[in-house]
């Protein structure tokens, strides 16, 4: 009852916003007819898959509008969806705007929007109010099905249009969206995060956990499909704690089964899976699923026992590498990955040996590694013994040469070997070549043209180079 209530109100909504839509498209066309051209507009996006999955949102609808989308920043219509995980992105986002300035002193009708989880700070909107005035929209995290009303209101106004929600607990489905790989995607299962690990900001900005119907996953897996889509990648900060708190509670497991079932998928990945959540169950349905990617990627953050416990990570060094050892057993060709941080408040030399040890014995196929960066309003930044620039330079460098050695060892396991290849693109910097996935995640260049993008075929892996392959279609 109370689901069908809530499933009425969603509908309701995206009603009302296919509304806005159609309001937006009549003054897009009316634009268009004064200038004579087409309206284009850019959605820019920093950050993780999340972000990367919203914009696709963003660019649904901007199309449906009727603007044309286009990568240069020159235009009618400018959106930046922004990240605030460490300071280097909020940068990023400063000095772009500061240019965007000269295209609207030539383009006078010009708009900017700014969303994202950066726009979630306080601080970052009151920046941005003072100092970057000609900025038209800014929105959060939570409103982003709300985009085409709020374009509308900012068509209707010459004031700076700020709509931020503190949370939500609100999930709006069924509206447009736009892929940016015809044979794959991203698919939301979660929203949010309650682990409060305690230098991240993205529990701030994204709000409290909130996990999608099933049956919304599986019809939006099943559309995608029908769509041409062949590997999805399940997208939420904790996958493991997904459906917990659903009315009718589902495992993750227990989704990724029911994903399975779907006939003409082809691939099924997941990011990101806590370490202290990640279950048995998970870890069977892997090992028998023939879909499922055998790649985790397993974020450590940091090997000492110490540390973990003032990140608030909940686990210990060992209890992660008894994990790994669990994983290995059962899937001994998993490909693992990490994140890890450097220079957390109080790290000593000996925490980082700690660090230096679990990735010699975890043995990832590649990591990324982070500089700690201080985010205010999180436990963290408020910490003693900030560790100095130096030290965490200094230790930032021995563990990437470590992971490098490791993962150039670990890539060169499988040379020799054919492996399924899903195509995903033509090579950069050389069009002989395209670039394709192993499903193991990392990257295959071989020899073929662009009919093959989106096609799964058999390649052999010649060489391994560092982090990816140089292979031959057999
Ligand atoms: N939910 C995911 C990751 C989210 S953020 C998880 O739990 O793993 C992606 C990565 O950014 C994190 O894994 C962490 O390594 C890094 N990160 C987050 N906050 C950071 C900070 N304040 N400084 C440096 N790196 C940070
Ligand atoms: Fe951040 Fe931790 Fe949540 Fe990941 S699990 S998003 S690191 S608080
Ligand atoms: Fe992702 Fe950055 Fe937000 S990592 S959740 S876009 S703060």
């Amino acid at each position: 009852m109370m689901e069908n209530k809530e499933k009425n109100l969603s509908a309701l909504e995206t009603e009302k916003q296919y509304e806005y839509i159609q309001k937006c498209r009549e003054y897009v066309q009316q634009k268009e007819k004064e200038l004579g051209r087409t309206l284009k507009a850019c959605v820019n996006t920093f950050g993780c898959q999340m972000n990367a999955r919203d914009s696709e949102k963003l660019v649904g609808i901007l199309e449906q509008i009727g603007y044309e989308i286009t990568e240069n920043e020159d235009c009618d219509f400018v959106i930046f969806n922004t990240c605030t995980v460490r300071e280097n992105a909020n940068t990023r986002v400063y000095g772009r705007l500061g240019q965007l300035k000269n295209y609207k002193k030539k383009n006078p009708h010009m708009m900017i929007a700014l969303c994202g989880c950066m726009m979630q700070e306080p601080h970052v909107v009151e920046k941005i109010k003072n100092t970057y005035r000609h900025v038209d929209l800014i929105f959060g995290t939570h409103n982003i099905y709300k985009f085409a009303e709020l374009i509308y209101n900012c068509l209707n106004s010459d004031r700076m249009i700020i709509d931020i929600w503190k949370d939500t607990d609100k999930i709006v489905e069924d509206l447009p969206s736009e892929r940016k790989y015809s044979f794959k995607s991203g698919v939301n299962i979660m929203f949010g995060c309650n682990n409060f690990c305690s230098y991240c900001i993205v529990p701030y900005v994204r709000g409290r956990e909130r996990s999608r119907n099933p049956k919304d996953i599986i019809r939006e897996i099943e559309t995608l499909v029908a769509d041409g889509v062949r590997e999805v990648m399940l997208l939420g900060q904790n996958v493991n704690s997904y459906g917990k708190n659903l009315e009718q509670p589902v495992t993750f497991a227990e989704l990724l089964s029911e994903v399975e079932k779907i006939e003409g998928l082809e691939r099924i990945r997941f990011m990101t899976p806590h370490p202290k959540d990640l279950s048995d169950e998970l870890i069977d349905v892997m090992s028998r699923s023939e879909k499922i990617c055998h790649h985790i990627h397993l974020p450590l953050q940091s090997g000492s026992t110490e540390i973990l416990k003032k990140m608030n990570r909940r686990y210990t060094k060992e209890q992660y590498l008894s994990l790994v050892e669990r994983i290995r057993e059962k899937i001994p060709d998993v490909s693992l990955t990490t994140d890890i941080i450097v220079g957390f408040p109080g790290e000593t030399e000996e925490d980082f040996l700690d660090t230096m040890d679990v990735v010699r014995k975890a043995r990832y196929d590649s990591a990324y590694t982070f500089i700690y960066s201080k985010r205010t309003g999180t436990p963290a930044a408020v910490m003693e013994n900030q560790i100095p620039e130096e030290v965490v330079k200094e230790r930032f460098d021995r563990l990437l040469k470590e992971i490098q050695q490791i993962s150039a060892e670990m890539t060169r396991k499988n040379v020799n070997k054919t492996m399924k290849v899903l195509v995903e693109s033509l090579n950069e910097q050389d069009e002989s070549l395209v670039t394709g996935r192993l499903s193991n995640n990392l990257l295959v260049h071989f020899k073929a043209d662009v009919s093959l993008i989106g096609q799964i075929v058999d390649v052999y892996l010649k060489e391994a180079k560092g982090f990816y392959y140089i292979g031959e279609r057999v």
